[in-house]
């Protein structure tokens, strides 16, 4: 397999050639396409670069630009596509939308453009999206792959627009696609402008953790090695033209969660001067159009492809935690990059 991963100097991304290359059978080539954004970070595969010299390349470019993704595919032969590429974080498309659309809907068709153009079909075109596209719960009900789309942020309505080019070029042009929509993840390499690393670090560093609105949001966890095995599984096994949606079974309102990351890191370096870092928690302004609630229903992907997740939240939180501890020189270099211009720029 020459396998296209775009987007894999970020989070996800990262996580997903860590996990082919040292924990699965994966045995081909990966050519890692990252235009390395603020959220895109070379030196989290620079061990991988040095152990799996035949297994792994690193190209920086731009999805969007036509001409380089048409050569890279040329030059690697590619005959499978993961797409990760995209801008992540919803609080910047609300500040700004811009990227999101160029990233997320221009990128993703011109990949599709790209991948409908080879000579020989591809084998498998696979796309990473959320389940923010299906909008907000109420207190019941779940996500399934049927529920009609709703997009509440800039950032959900461009990856849903992805996700229509996606199956229309399964439709239209019979491109093999599979899609994933997944719940929120969690996990080492993750940037500290979500909220389980921002939590992390700012109560590391005795700072307010921000929690908005009354905290009452409810999100499910995934944890990210989990979504890697779905991610490999779906790919091998998936079938064409099919959606599959990928949750932790792990439901946590906001404010509940923080709280377990206060206790962890507590229980884990001990309390600072005998104080609950719980006490740090401060209730700041709602996010605009916040969704209330997001779960998936998963029985599809367990049903038809034979995966669960693994991981409780309190071992992923565990691990999390003592990761971001060992890791304090990643963070140093990652907060001294863009990041920090955008938030003094946009946060003061
Ligand atoms: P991330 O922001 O950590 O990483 C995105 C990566 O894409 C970065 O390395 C960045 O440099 C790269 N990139 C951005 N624009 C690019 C461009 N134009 N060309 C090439 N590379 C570009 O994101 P993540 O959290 O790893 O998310 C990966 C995917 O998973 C995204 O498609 C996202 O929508 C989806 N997703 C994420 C979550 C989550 O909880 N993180 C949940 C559901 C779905
Ligand atoms: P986030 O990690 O941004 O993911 P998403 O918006 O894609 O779900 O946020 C997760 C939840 O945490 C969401 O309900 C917003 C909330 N949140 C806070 O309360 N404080 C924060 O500082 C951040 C970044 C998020």
């Amino acid at each position: 397999m020459n396998l296209l991963v775009t987007g894999g100097c970020g989070f996800i991304g990262t996580n997903f050639i860590r996990y082919l290359l040292n924990n699965s059978d994966f045995t081909g080539r990966i050519i890692n396409v990252d235009r390395l954004t603020y959220a895109g970070n070379p030196e989290n595969l620079a061990d991988i670069e040095k152990m799996f010299p035949d297994h792994y390349t690193f190209v920086q470019a731009d999805i969007c630009d036509p001409e380089k993704m048409t050569g890279i595919f040329d030059d690697h032969d590619i005959d499978t596509v993961c797409h990760f590429a995209a801008e992540s974080h919803v609080d910047r498309s609300i500040v700004s939308p811009d990227d999101f659309i160029k990233t997320n809907i221009i990128g993703t068709f011109n990949l599709l453009e790209t991948s409908r153009n080879r000579k020989n079909r591809l084998a498998r075109f696979h796309h990473i999206s959320t389940d923010e596209v299906y909008g907000s719960l109420g207190k019941d009900g779940y996500f399934v792959e049927t529920t009609p789309y709703q997009p509440s942020s800039p950032y959900s309505a461009s990856k849903a627009s992805s996700d229509h080019l996606v199956r229309a070029y399964h439709t239209t042009y019979n491109l093999p696609v599979t899609l994933s929509n997944c719940s929120n993840n969690y996990g080492p390499y993750q940037f500290p402008e979500k909220l389980i690393p921002l939590m992390i670090l700012n109560a590391l560093e005795g700072k307010p953790l921000p929690v908005y609105g009354d905290g009452k949001n409810v999100r499910d966890w995934l944890y990210v090695d989990d979504h890697c095995s779905a991610i490999w599984k779906i790919i091998r096994h998936g079938k064409e033209g099919e959606t599959y949606n990928v949750g932790g079974d792990c439901e946590l309102e906001n404010i509940k969660l923080v709280e377990m990351i206060c206790d962890a890191i507590d229980n884990r370096i001990g309390k600072d001067s005998d104080k609950s870092r719980k006490e740090l928690i401060t209730f700041v302004t709602d996010r605009p159009g916040h969704d209330q609630r997001y779960a998936i229903d998963a029985s599809k992907i367990r049903n038809e492809i034979g995966w669960t997740p693994k991981t409780t939240i309190e071992t992923g939180l565990d691990h999390t935690i003592k990761w971001y501890l060992d890791h304090m020189e990643w963070v140093d270099h990652v907060k001294s990059g863009e990041y920090q211009s955008w938030i003094s720029k946009h946060y003061k």
